[in-house]
């Protein structure tokens, strides 16, 4: 029975064919939270919607909640309704609740997973799964632990003739390098390493694998992407939003564990790694290990990086509270809602290009993007008034919200004297394509059941990450004092002003 109307099993010109996962069971730890109602469950949706996902599969939520099958059911028909991107089908939506269960309990009830571990078998035989299993961990990482032991426990690590089992783990994966290795150590000691999959959602996003089509599939950049004509780099994430009712995770973990020791850092190291001789997993995980291992961030650690908390201020029309007013947060919490930290990457390459990192929480709009600003030409055969409109020459990759490219170079204003002003060439996503572009939790969740681990850091590189971040950590610790106030709506604090400026740059105002 085809999944959907437009079975791509019809036609075998259909590149997403070798795409289609194979039949398994999903098993989503933590399906009463955020995450998984605005994301995953749409997500499989998503997928099913798109013929991306076999009749054979069943979805499994398990959380501590006195819940039938139904119920959970009715919890993810208004996730997918809400959050879907792809329209509502009911024929997909009859296929999907088939392989529907729910197993209410806690991490620490063997009875619970018992239950759990009788659902997966039912489900195997009901569905024809090939008893292959996919262990969705969105949960706090202080559970990480005790719900893989009791997988283990419970015999649900056991790899079932022909069938395989994995593990996929949100972020963070640990809170500094040494609690990452201990999680390691528990999560390597029950599963094989191609059976882990760590979820940074980043690199599921169009625009991110982008970055790899414009560099390695084009000529004309290669050769000006060094520091012979990069004068610096910008790596921006900006959130118009605050914590929300997320003070349980965010609160003592900050901006800097939140996004810039996975998304961002993993945003460097595809800017400024080495072409890799494929695209397979070791290959692109050797060229950004590498870079990771390269990259500290230098000096004295109060003038290259920068911190600052949200205060009260308007977002648009709406005056909002400042975060120690948010329910749940310490009033006295010195977590960072704005952090930009200055990376150097010792290479041959990027010897002399500082990468600038910001991530911050209640900025004035919501912007991530990687730009690299160029040195100005050597020679202008210009007065100094016909180059007075000219900026820096930039290539920016826009991630979102408003997918694509831009160029930013000198051009001549109309007219009888020679006047240069700054202008823009752009591409944008939307106006090139007619297929809108999927979720990045749609592509991960079929990459982990596929067993494609291209997009999934391997701990390597979350342990490389964290040795960067961990001394700009300690020495903010060490300061215990409040992260400087920036207004809502503002573009930060001022520390992270002067940073640049002491470099001779300026924030871009994207
Ligand atoms: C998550 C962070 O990883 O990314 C959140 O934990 C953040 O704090 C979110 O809001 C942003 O994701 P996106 O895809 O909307 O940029």
């Amino acid at each position: 029975m085809p999944y959907s109307s437009d079975n791509p099993l019809r036609d075998p010109q259909d590149r997403r064919l070798p795409r289609i996962a194979g039949p398994c069971v999903l098993v989503i730890f933590g399906v009463t939270g955020d995450l998984s109602r605005k994301k995953l469950m749409p997500a499989v949706y998503d997928l099913a919607n798109r013929g991306m996902l076999p009749p054979g599969f069943g979805l499994v939520g398990f959380a501590r909640r006195d819940w039938k099958n139904q119920d959970f059911a009715q919890v993810v028909h208004d996730a997918v309704k809400e959050n879907a991107r792809t329209p509502f089908r009911e024929e997909v939506w009859e296929q999907l609740l088939e392989g529907i269960r729910f197993v209410p309990g806690t991490f620490d009830s063997d009875e619970s997973f018992s239950k759990l571990k009788e659902t997966i078998t039912e489900l195997d035989e009901a569905r024809g799964t090939g008893g292959n299993h996919a262990f969705y961990l969105s949960i706090p990482p202080s559970s990480f632990e005790l719900v893989v032991s009791q997988l283990k426990k419970h015999d649900l690590t056991k790899r079932e003739e022909g069938g395989w089992n994995r593990v996929v783990i949100e972020k963070p994966f640990g809170h500094d390098l040494e609690s990452a290795q201990e999680l390691n150590d528990v999560v390597s000691s029950l599963f094989e390493p191609h059976e882990v999959f760590r979820i940074d959602h980043y690199l599921g996003k169009e625009t991110v694998q982008n970055m790899l089509a414009l560099r390695f599939a084009n000529q004309m950049f290669e050769p000006i992407w060094n520091n012979h004509y990069v004068s610096h780099v910008q790596i921006t994430m900006a959130e118009d939003i605050g914590i929300g009712g997320r003070a349980g995770y965010y609160d003592g973990i900050g901006a800097a564990r939140d996004v810039i020791q996975n998304h961002l850092l993993q945003l460097l190291a595809l800017t400024a790694m080495e072409e890799p001789t494929s695209f397979e997993a070791s290959q692109l995980r050797t060229e950004k290990q590498k870079v990771l291992a390269a990259a500290h961030v230098p000096g004295d650690l109060s003038e290259t990086t920068a911190r600052g908390q949200y205060c009260a201020g308007w977002q648009g029309a709406e005056e909002v509270k400042g975060y120690l007013d948010a329910d749940g947060v310490d009033s006295s919490s010195t977590t960072e809602t704005y952090a930009a930290i200055r990376v150097d990457v010792d290479n041959r390459r990027w010897a002399g290009v500082p990468f600038y990192l910001r991530a911050a929480k209640r900025m004035p709009r919501r912007v991530t993007e990687v730009a690299l600003s160029f040195k100005r030409a050597p020679h202008l055969p210009f007065t100094a008034t016909d180059t007075e409109e000219l900026g820096t020459n930039a290539l920016v990759m826009r991630i979102q919200p408003d997918e694509g490219v831009t160029l930013r170079f000198g051009a001549k204003v109309p007219g009888t004297q020679m006047e240069i002003r700054e202008v823009s060439m752009d591409f944008a996503y939307g106006e090139s394509f007619t297929e809108s572009s999927p979720e990045a939790y749609e592509r991960l969740i079929l990459d982990v059941m596929l067993g494609d681990a291209p997009l999934f850091p391997q701990q390597q590189e979350v342990e490389l990450s964290w040795k960067i971040l961990d001394p700009v950590l300690e020495h903010w610790a060490a300061l215990d004092e409040q992260p400087q106030p920036y207004e809502s709506g503002t573009w930060g604090p001022q520390s992270a002003v002067d940073m640049l400026a002491r470099d001779g740059f300026a924030w871009r105002r994207p």
